[in-house]
């Protein structure tokens, strides 16, 4: 998992897709893919 993108950019990627990674939108609920970010987030700040 990456370092550099801004949480709206996770955001966006969970939810459109990028690349290989299929998207999300349709599977998670916003509230998931918000609490999807603020897991990611977390994980990143501890290192
Ligand atoms: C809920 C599950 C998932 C989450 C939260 C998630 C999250 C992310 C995030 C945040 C990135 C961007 C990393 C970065 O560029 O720094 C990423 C990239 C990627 N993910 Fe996922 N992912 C999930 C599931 C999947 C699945 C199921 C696949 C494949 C079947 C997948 C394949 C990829 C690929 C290939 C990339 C690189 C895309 C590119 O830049 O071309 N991901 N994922």
């Amino acid at each position: 998992m990456g370092r550099r993108l801004k949480p709206e950019a996770i955001k966006i990627q969970i939810q459109q897709g990028k690349g290989a990674m299929p998207p999300f939108q349709d599977a998670l609920s916003d509230d998931e893919i918000n609490a999807l970010v603020r897991y990611l987030e977390k994980a990143r700040s501890k290192k």
